[in-house]
């Protein structure tokens, strides 16, 4: 058992829905332990300029159902630095935070795992990005919210599109994962998914519009991640527009993005995160350090955090081929 005399907590980098959720259970989790508790404000940036607000049980009460984050989020680039990472840990010796605890993704770990190198702290990461490409964790916190609201606006956009049969590109949020655009397209209904983790010739995107529109004369949707190589839904309009055989097919783009970033969490992700929250304290209390909890086939794993940045996690290549069958 390992004696923590005050725990600081964060969020950092893009916010995901859920992170409230789990904060709220690393607070509760430590009072109930009789661990002090420390809430760092916007990240890394937060922890640099000394920007820390004590926290008890009741400060993270009627947040488990809202999104955004109660701490808020920075992307540092001060953080970067070896004199921003010393300013960091002096501001943490100084207010005796001994353990953290980093909700956030793969540049959040990062951070965390310097901490653990360079000034001997203790961290533990909980896994909060919508993107979902963290390695160690079936999900990522604010996953499942964001898919289900890409869905929602899918289903939105395949009225209007049906009414008209036009063809629309949805853009959903990736910059290298797939997660969301493979997921939703098929949720959704896509004719086509655009994904950053595979490499598609414009020629064949072309190809297959062209056959579903003329010969079948119905809505189609093209769903593509933001980070796909053919230029996300701008990229892919510009292609089309400039060829002759798309005059006739009326063409319209729509980018989801950071409403994908909002929302209330989904029941699965309050559960998730509430899990996670309980299980970082728990593991740091255990005398785990450098390390990210994640949930994989329902149990809690721990996974070293050099081994969750330095690797992908794959995106499931057979149910990208079930959008030919069931499109
Ligand atoms: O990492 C989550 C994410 O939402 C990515 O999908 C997206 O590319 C990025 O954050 C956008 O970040 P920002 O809000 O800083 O522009």
């Amino acid at each position: 058992m390992q004696d923590i005399e005050c725990l600081g907590v964060y969020t950092s980098g893009g916010d995901a829905p859920g992170m409230n959720a789990c904060l709220r259970a690393v607070v509760r989790t430590a009072v109930a332990n009789d661990i002090e508790v420390m809430g760092i404000r916007r990240g890394y940036e937060g922890m640099i300029a000394g920007d820390f607000v004590e926290m008890e049980r009741r400060s993270v009460s009627n947040i488990l159902q809202s999104g955004g984050t109660i701490l808020k989020s920075a992307r540092s680039e001060a953080f970067r630095t070896e004199e921003g990472r010393q300013r960091a840990a002096d501001n943490l010796r100084e207010n005796s935070i001994d353990a953290l605890v980093a909700i956030g993704g793969d540049g959040t770990f990062r951070g965390a795992s310097k901490l653990c190198d360079e000034h001997g702290l203790g961290v533990v990461g909980c896994p909060g990005t919508i993107d979902n490409d963290l390695y160690g964790t079936d999900q990522t916190i604010g996953y499942d919210t964001a898919l289900n609201t890409a869905i929602d606006n899918i289903d939105r956009i395949r009225d209007t599109a049906d009414a008209h049969n036009r063809l629309f590109l949805v853009e959903v949020m990736g910059r290298d994962a797939g997660f969301i655009a493979l997921n939703s397209g098929i949720g959704g209904g896509a004719e086509l998914i655009l994904i950053p983790e595979t490499i598609t010739e414009m020629s064949m995107v072309k190809e297959r519009i062209l056959s579903l529109m003329t010969a079948q004369r119905r809505s189609t949707i093209v769903v593509v991640a933001e980070g796909d190589e053919l230029g996300g839904a701008q990229g892919i309009e510009r292609a089309l527009r400039d060829d002759e055989a798309f005059s006739d097919i009326e063409l319209r783009s729509t980018i989801l993005g950071h409403t994908q970033r909002g929302g209330a969490p989904t029941a699965s992700d309050r559960v998730l995160a509430s899990r996670l929250g309980v299980a970082a304290v728990e593991s740091l209390m255990d005398g785990h350090s450098d390390v990210m909890v994640g949930v994989t086939n329902n149990e809690i794993k721990l996974t070293p955090l050099h081994n969750v940045y330095g690797r992908r996690k794959s995106i499931d290549y057979d149910l990208l081929k079930l959008t030919q069958i069931l499109s």
